[in-house]
């Protein structure tokens, strides 16, 4: 009934029938096995903290779900067309980037997620690690085949700041706004990093693999960090369901992209601006070798942001980390 590596089947049907009971004879006559193996499935569910229900010729009902994000609870609570076809779940994993990333190599298909429950390497951008501790947020990684040209990648990372902002707003009402190049903020603190790498010769990409990180139910960080990072437990006061933000930002993820995709990227644009924390304030922008100051004017359709700076011209800056 539960093979590895597949969906389990018997979750889907729980799942499905919401709250409601099964008999045992229906679902060991639906899989063709026996009511005792029926039962062991049952109990193996029960052990990756699934409530589930049983009375005697009656049969089985899931009472509640642990906090997990299973395959068979993404599959359930979205309705999504290309994105998490394929779904690669993980109880831990060094970083889901690097895993997409084979995976990719290997012709996994456009739209494949790589989620993990925990990160033990989660990497930031310019070689910083990402905090991925258990449960405690949502690490994922998204294989993406674009029909774009390499220098349009950063589009990929505006798409996917996009769709997280307004997930998160969606389902929490908090007030998330979007950091250049690649953060999400909550009242000035980090809660959400993108690092999105991509694998292409000159003139066209093989793949992406964007990766997001939500800092969703921590409440504790490393003191590097303890000044900059919040979570949205923190921000909210309250529990945030993790599945509730991963399905919504699926499903947003699909509307921005069809947009990518469709030759609309000015609408994904337009909602970046509308989302930033940056645009129209001063930043002090520091990059790999240089320095610069001014008035964040705009962001470009190639994910740069246009700076005023002191002298007057307008510069446009591809990479670096906003400090102002
Ligand atoms: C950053 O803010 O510098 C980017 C952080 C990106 C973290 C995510 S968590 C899922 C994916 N796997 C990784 O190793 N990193 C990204």
């Amino acid at each position: 009934m539960m093979r590895d590596g597949s969906l389990n089947e018997l979750l889907l049907i729980f799942l499905s029938k919401k709250g409601s009971y099964v008999s045992g004879e229906e679902i060991s006559e639906k899989f063709g096995v026996s009511r005792t193996a029926v039962w062991k499935q049952v109990n193996h569910l029960r052990k990756l903290g699934y409530e589930i229900d049983s009375v005697p010729r009656v049969g089985y009902c899931l009472k509640r779900s642990p906090d997990l994000l299973l395959p068979e609870e993404i599959i359930q609570n979205s309705r999504l067309e290309f994105l998490a076809r394929k779904i690669y779940h993980y109880p831990s994993i060094g970083s889901t980037n690097d895993e997409a990333k084979k995976l990719a190599q290997n012709g996994a298909p456009h739209g494949t997620l790589v989620i993990a429950e925990e990160q033990t390497g989660g990497k930031g951008r310019l070689g910083r690690r990402w905090v991925s501790p258990p449960r405690k947020g949502i690490w994922l990684s998204i294989i993406l085949r674009p029909s774009l040209e390499p220098y349009q990648a950063p589009r990929i990372t505006m798409t996917c700041a996009v769709a997280a902002a307004k997930a998160i707003r969606k389902v929490t009402g908090i007030d998330c706004r979007i950091k250049w190049p690649n953060d999400l903020l909550v009242k000035g603190k980090k809660v959400a990093g993108i690092l999105t790498e991509m694998s292409a010769d000159m003139d066209s990409i093989n793949f992406v693999v964007t990766g997001i990180g939500i800092n969703v139910n921590n409440t504790n960080f490393p003191k590097e960090i303890i000044e900059t990072a919040t979570s949205l437990k923190l921000a909210s006061g309250k529990n945030v369901d993790r599945l509730k933000i991963l399905t919504e930002f699926l499903s947003q993820f699909e509307v921005v992209y069809r947009c990518l995709e469709d030759g609309e990227f000015g609408k994904v644009l337009e909602e970046w601006r509308q989302l930033s924390c940056n645009l129209g304030k001063r930043v002090r922008i520091i990059g790999r070798n240089y320095e610069l100051e001014g008035l964040a004017l705009d962001v470009d359709g190639n994910g740069a942001l246009l700076v005023k700076t002191n002298e007057g011209t307008v510069e446009r800056v591809l990479s670096g980390d906003v400090s102002l």
